[in-house]
């Protein structure tokens, strides 16, 4: 991997149904089976977000988008090809339980692929609805790809394909192009990495302002057995919205970790010990791609991604810690995914709400609503930026999910 010659400068996400072959595609690209925990092997779908890098090159002798490649040299022609871009991948579950890890990752999306299987009726829910969240997110570059056209004749392809398009036009990726694939074969991969470095662009950001990390995942990178002299501290990956970190750097933690039987949570302040990027250790990172920070922590704190929706700064310059919120909602008119025609019930008072802040997925309950203007109390304190990304609702443990993912602002 030494050849990325540096950090990865864009987030892509994957979206879609279950089992329609994002994590399959992520492999492809960049050699990496993301969904590595026991129980999504044994499933066999993705639970948590996973994430993995890619360099993507292009020849400059081989017409577009034939010299597309994730290779340094170029697979049609052979000669050296030059690196177009790193990029990371963030890969979603598509199983209509893990909505709410979809939107934690989504928070770190800048463009998506939103995945179709050839051989399946279109819209499946989860099509629907992760579309609708990107939309609703405002993450406009999208590349549609249908996927798995191994799978079915060219004329049911081509059914297939016009259904897509009439299904995408009209939403967030009406002027996405559709690339059709097969991503366990490999099949018109030049075409699909050709849109990507032409559809979605490298946010331009800003490397000077304070340091702004949202925790993606969260690590103890020690196997059972090591030797207390060979324990590491805990590790965070994730990605910096704003700023830079270098080795050395004191930051703080927020919300942090419970410190009292009562609850309280107190920031933490640790210092980066190492940074990883695909691109291996580095010295310092900037904004854009997913980067592992190894910190002094007890990595007992970071286990098992126990710091996910963590903002991580220069010490003294987040938020202060909320527990409550105000937002305005605006709701959809109808449930999306599912299978029949639901209407949106207007928020109640009282109603338990699961919101998204961020990377960080928490459970509210509403305590005053007027109009759109809503009011709610967090079951944990979070450290809050000016925007809710998004929100979706849910009946407690009766009847169906409830999924409905309408965009909020605080106020
Ligand atoms: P979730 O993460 O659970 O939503 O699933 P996913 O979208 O990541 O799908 P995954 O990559 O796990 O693939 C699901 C199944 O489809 C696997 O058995 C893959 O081998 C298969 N698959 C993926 N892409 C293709 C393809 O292009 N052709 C064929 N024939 N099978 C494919
Ligand atoms: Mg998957
Ligand atoms: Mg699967």
């Amino acid at each position: 991997k030494e050849e990325y010659g540096y950090q990865p400068c864009v987030n892509i996400g994957t979206a879609g149904h279950v089992d329609h072959g994002k994590t399959t595609l992520i492999q492809s690209l960049t050699g990496q089976w993301t969904s590595v925990h026991s129980q999504e092997l044994k499933r066999g779908i993705t639970i948590r977000v996973g994430y993995s890098d890619a360099a993507f090159y292009k020849c400059p002798s081989c017409e577009d988008p034939l010299g597309y490649s994730t290779r340094p040299e170029c697979p049609g022609c052979g000669s050296k090809s030059e690196l177009s871009r790193v990029v990371s991948f963030v890969d979603s579950p598509g199983h209509e339980s893990l909505m709410a890890n979809m939107l934690s990752g989504s928070a770190l999306m800048d463009g998506a692929l939103l995945l179709v299987a050839a051989n399946e009726k279109v819209p499946k829910p989860q099509t629907k609805e992760h579309l609708l969240a990107l939309q609703t997110l405002g993450i406009t570059q999208i590349v549609t790809i249908q996927n798995k056209v191994d799978l079915v004749s060219y004329t049911d392809a081509m059914a297939n394909y016009n259904d897509i398009a009439a299904f995408v036009n009209g939403t967030g990726a009406s002027g996405s192009p559709i690339i059709p694939i097969s991503a366990q074969s490999n099949l018109n991969t030049d075409a699909l990495i050709g849109m990507i470095e032409s559809t979605i662009k490298t946010p331009i950001r800003d490397e000077k302002s304070s340091t702004v990390m949202h925790v993606l995942r969260s690590f103890d990178v020690n196997r059972p057995g090591s030797r207390i002299t060979d324990i590491k501290g805990g590790v965070v990956g994730g990605s910096l919205t704003e700023g830079t970190l270098k080795i050395g750097d004191e930051i703080e933690i927020k919300p942090g970790i419970v410190t009292t039987k009562r609850g309280a949570y107190e920031p933490i302040l640790t210092e980066v010990v190492s940074l990883g990027t695909s691109a291996g250790t580095v010295e310092s990172v900037r904004p854009g791609g997913l980067v592992a920070v190894g910190t002094r922590l007890d990595p007992a704190i970071a286990r098992r991604d126990s710091l996910v929706g963590s903002v991580i700064g220069r010490p003294g310059t987040l938020p202060e810690n909320s527990t409550g919120a105000q937002i305005t909602v605006s709701l959809f008119d109808a449930v999306v995914g599912a299978t029949d025609e639901t209407k949106v019930a207007p928020i109640q008072n009282g109603e338990a709400l699961r919101l998204n802040i961020g990377t960080a997925p928490v459970l509210s309950k509403v305590t005053k609503v007027r109009n759109e203007n809503i009011s709610v109390e967090l079951r944990r304190p979070v450290c809050i930026f000016e925007r809710i990304r998004n929100i979706d609702t849910f009946e407690a443990e009766i009847g169906p999910v409830r999924f409905a993912v309408p965009t909020c602002a605080l106020s």
